[in-house]
């Protein structure tokens, strides 16, 4: 099942009904704030111990006695994202899907439930001066009942860092994989491994049940991560559908004659005839989304 979130009513509902709570809310007209310092991709993964750069001794100093509040919706003086009330809005359907994913699931014989994150972010989320939220791994990591195996990725080396120091506080942190570089390579490192898992028939048992939640801040994503994901067994994905970027960048991409971030977000040139005929029409996206997911078929 797939499931795509953005920032409109009607992609809200779709994921409403799975989640069967309360109607959709209004639309929030913040924009997300785009965040973090961009690192080339190192294609390092796990938590192994790394020489610590300057940045990470100055905030090791500045992090000293915050340990208690990690998992909290609060300020531990580890970094956070910069956001607006859309990504709480956004967050609070993942909570809430998360929850009835876990509970309606656990008493099944799955030899694992994991949860994947490829776009982790540091873990909290700051709104204004004050406000502070879990992010999307934290809300995993605390979510009623745990699962098995948790796999963060994310390309922002001190994202990952914050995120991994987080963690390490949670009597779950040894079921965390952090992996540190480009999700769109990574995610054939933690494809491997949960077939690895499922490939060894284990009497009475099923293969691993897996929630993939991809969101990246712009056109970050390729087709061909969710494609990956996609071929395990059993797995749930919730998507982030960029909107405003996919709207920035289609007049152009739309004739270009090179391979364009768009061309890789939908996997293919076919976007291309739809967006021609649809520009301009609230119907171009729907058009588009299903398009692109019937090809996963
Ligand atoms: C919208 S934020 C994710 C926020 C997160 N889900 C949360 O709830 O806090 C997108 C994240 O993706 C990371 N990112 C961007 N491009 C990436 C890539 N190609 N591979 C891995 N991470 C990437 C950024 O560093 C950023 O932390």
């Amino acid at each position: 099942m797939a499931v795509l979130l953005g920032r409109d009513d009607w992609v809200y509902k779709e994921l409403t009904c799975w989640i069967d709570c309360k109607p959709a809310p209004k639309r929030v007209n913040e924009l997300p704030h785009r965040s973090g310092r961009r690192m080339p991709a190192r294609y390092t993964y796990g938590a192994g111990p790394k020489k610590p750069s300057s940045w990470k001794e100055e905030r090791m100093n500045d992090v000293q006695g915050s340990a208690q509040c990690y998992l909290e919706p609060r300020n531990d003086s580890l970094p956070m994202r910069p956001s607006g009330p859309w990504a709480r809005e956004k967050l609070d359907y993942l909570e809430r899907y998360v929850n009835v994913f876990v509970n309606s699931m656990h008493n099944k014989p799955w030899r694992g439930i994991h949860y994947i994150d490829l776009f982790a972010g540091p873990g909290k989320c700051r709104a204004g001066n004050t406000e502070v939220h879990l992010g999307s791994p934290l809300i995993a990591l605390k979510t009623t009942r745990p699962f098995t195996r948790y796999f963060f990725a994310d390309m922002n080396e001190e994202n990952v860092w914050a995120l991994q120091q987080r963690c390490s506080v949670s009597p779950l942190q040894e079921r965390v994989h952090c992996f540190t570089g480009d999700s769109n390579l990574m995610v054939d490192v933690i494809a491997e491994r949960i077939a690895t898992i499922d490939r060894k028939y284990v009497p009475g048992q099923w293969p691993s049940l897996n929630l993939a939640f991809l969101d990246p801040a712009g056109l970050d994503l390729n087709w061909s991560t969710v494609e990956t994901l996609a071929r395990l067994n059993r797995m749930d994905l919730i998507v982030h559908y960029p909107l405003m970027g996919l709207a920035r960048y289609m007049p152009r991409a739309c004739d270009s004659t090179e391979t364009t971030k768009v061309d890789l977000f939908f996997g293919s040139r076919e976007w291309r005839p739809i967006y021609q005929k649809w520009q301009g029409q609230r119907k171009l996206h729907r058009q588009l989304i299903d398009c692109t997911f019937a090809n996963l078929k």
